[in-house]
């Protein structure tokens, strides 16, 4: 089949290669891609946020199968209007993707189908939501319900912060714009967390191996929030006993949920979870696959990707062989100097050919000039190391992104620490 993926990513670099591995796949398109994907598929200059000209492309160029990688598509409806068409696609309908697309709304559901996660309240009125946050106190957390481009989650330790927040949202400045103007205000969880994927058709689903990111910048998870700073799968901190529970208590009645709601979800399914003392709850829910955990899921599983997601968008799970997910794996991502604030762009990249058994390297914000790969986004690149043991899969990683290089780089030093620290006697 002729498949196309919406993206340019370490994420859709990371499907680009699962995809043309896959004995069903005759061609692979992508858009608008990147140089990494450039190596692999034909990139077309279509913008992944532009539903209109993505339709038109998959239907001149009569593709059968579109893997949409980003959320915004999805939310603005890109596999609704490519049903429309016939063209069949993996990724929920808009109004499933809501599950992202709107905190309030996911946070409704969990509520409706006793799905656990923290207590919350949501307001889209700045004297209600105030007297709310006073009863409470800190700490709390409060989110902007629509989408902030991973920005909109506010943890807050002390009332100052808290009330800034609600202020920043609901205030007449909406910093947050629209997807500030409905706040979730919820208690403060504790806990560890770490993030699960079910690949589902609507009602049947099939697990990826646990993963844990790494979302501060700095070492010792210190520093501001980034898209991810690494990651590392399977995360020990998910036992089976937990994996059970998530099973149980939220991916089961999640996609009972929608179903019922007449939104039945198809894509996949990644749930943000916090493994308290209660045992564990949702944090968020993800319409679309993590970013950098993608790149590490995917090679784990043991399966062919593509007949994977196919199989999800045709509803046909049930047919579908159970693979397993085998080994370990884990990713170093290399970011521009100084993200995540504002960085520069165009700094000459070496060393990004290198290779050794059981590691490959993922572009993310990279372009070409002339003969040489420069650096074009915040996160650049990923280091991916695969082996028998986390600590193996590590040490890959590491070695070779000893070897890659560009000026200003900086990527964390201690991805997989506390996988590793759990096996410590
Ligand atoms: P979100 O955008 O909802 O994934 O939130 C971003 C980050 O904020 C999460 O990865 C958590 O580290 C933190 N966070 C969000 N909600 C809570 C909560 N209720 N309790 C503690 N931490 C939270
Ligand atoms: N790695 C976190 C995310 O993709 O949202």
């Amino acid at each position: 089949m002729k498949v196309l993926i919406v993206g340019s990513g370490g994420r859709e670099h990371a499907l680009a290669l699962e995809i043309t591995k896959s004995p069903l796949c005759s061609e692979l398109l992508c858009a608008p891609g990147n140089p990494g994907m450039e190596a692999i598929a034909r990139c077309i200059a279509v913008g992944a946020e532009n539903v209109p000209a993505l339709v038109a492309l998959a239907q001149s160029e009569k593709v059968d199968f579109v893997v949409v990688g980003p959320e915004v598509a999805l939310v603005l409806g890109l596999v609704d209007e490519l049903t429309k068409v016939g063209i069949k696609a993996f990724g929920p309908s808009a109004e499933a993707a809501q599950l992202e697309g709107s905190k309030a709304f996911s946070k409704n559901i969990m509520a409706k189908y006793r799905v656990p996660t923290a207590a919350y309240q949501n307001f889209t009125d700045l004297n209600s939501a105030q007297s709310y946050l006073r009863k409470k106190g800190a700490p709390i957390v409060i989110k902007a319900s629509g989408l902030a481009a991973g920005k909109g989650a506010i943890v807050c330790p002390d009332m100052q912060t808290a009330e800034q927040a609600l202020e920043d949202m609901l205030g007449e400045k909406a910093v947050f714009g629209d997807a500030g103007a409905e706040v979730v205000i919820e208690e403060f969880m504790i806990g560890e967390e770490a993030s699960i994927f079910a690949i589902c058709d609507g009602e049947n689903y099939v697990l990826l191996s646990p993963a844990q990111d790494h979302k501060q910048v700095n070492d010792g998870d210190k520093g501001l929030n980034t898209g991810g700073m690494g990651a590392y799968a399977p995360a020990p901190v998910v036992t089976p006993e937990v994996l059970k529970e998530v099973e149980t208590k939220i991916i089961k009645p999640t996609l009972d949920g929608m179903l019922q709601e007449k939104a039945p979800y198809k894509g996949v399914l990644y749930v943000g979870i916090m493994v308290t003392e209660q045992g564990a709850k949702v944090v968020e829910y993800n319409c679309r696959f993590g970013d950098p955990e993608c790149q590490i899921l995917l090679p784990l599983y043991s399966g062919d990707v593509l007949e994977l997601l196919y199989q999800a968008a045709t509803e046909n799970l049930s047919e579908l062989k159970v693979a397993s997910n085998e080994g370990s794996a884990a990713i170093v991502v290399l970011a521009s100097e100084g993200y995540p604030g504002s960085y520069p762009k165009g700094r000459i990249i070496s060393g990004i050919d290198t290779k050794l058994d059981g590691v490959h390297i993922i572009h993310a914000g990279t372009k070409k000039e002339g003969s040489d790969i420069v650096t074009s986004g915040g996160r650049v690149l990923g280091v991916v190391g695969q082996g028998d043991s986390l600590q193996v899969a590590l040490d890959k990683a590491y070695n070779v992104v000893d070897k890659v290089s560009f000026d200003g780089a900086h990527y964390r030093t201690d991805i997989g620490k506390k996988g590793l620290d759990k096996f410590l006697p």
